[in-house]
């Protein structure tokens, strides 16, 4: 079975295709190199439905995406859907920089966060969508040299260091994308032969 994965991310379409074919043996999936749309929804699902849809009409094969961020609860799901812009460009220094200025003043008990990932799956007659929600919390400061993004700053629950300090098979065992990944995994071991 071959699943088109909606990034022009070659490292990301290694990755996902090594987790995904552990499960699933004879799933083969291919990188995307078609326009990119515009991501203008105002959620995950709708994101990463909008590239997936893409990718679908331009391939014509079975094709996903997902979409993912770090959701604060004091902020009222902020950064979400802008968490890779948040800080005023696509720097992940600045992103982390106003995260933890926005929480300078917020105390230990009320700095909750959830990282989020929603992967949509486009085929020609269904859509379907799955999402990994991995609680945690803001750290008061940065700490760990590992993973990309909110990483340094993400305490994920059960631990008392960041998700940057986890070693990454660690991180990349438990996190939301893991999770999402699972489900997806879940759903083709069954519809896979129909898609
Ligand atoms: P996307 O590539 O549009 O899904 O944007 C995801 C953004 O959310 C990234 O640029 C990161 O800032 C943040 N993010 C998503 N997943 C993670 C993660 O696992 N660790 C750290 N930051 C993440």
């Amino acid at each position: 079975m071959q699943l088109v994965l909606a990034t022009h991310n070659a490292h990301k379409v290694l990755e996902v295709g090594q987790i995904l074919g552990a499960s699933l043996p004879g799933l083969e999936v291919l990188g995307y190199d078609g326009p990119e749309p515009v991501e203008d929804g105002t959620s995950f699902l709708e994101n990463a439905l909008i590239k997936a849809r893409a990718a679908f009409q331009h391939t014509g094969l079975p094709s996903f995406a997902d979409d993912s961020g770090i959701a604060v609860e004091i902020l009222g799901g902020s950064p979400g859907i802008f968490s890779a812009g948040w800080g005023g460009t696509r720097d992940s220094v600045a992103n982390r920089r106003l995260l933890l200025a926005q929480l300078a003043d917020v105390r230990p008990e009320h700095r909750a966060a959830s990282f989020v990932c929603t992967i949509a799956l486009v085929t020609a007659d269904s859509e379907i969508s799955f999402t990994g929600i991995w609680p945690g919390y803001v750290a008061a400061q940065e700490q760990g040299e590992h993973g990309f993004g909110y990483d340094p700053v993400f305490i994920p629950e059960g631990f008392e260091c960041t998700a940057a300090a986890l070693e990454p098979e660690v991180k990349n065992a438990l996190s939301h994308r893991a999770m999402a990944l699972e489900q997806l995994a879940s759903y083709l071991a069954v519809a896979g032969a129909e898609l």
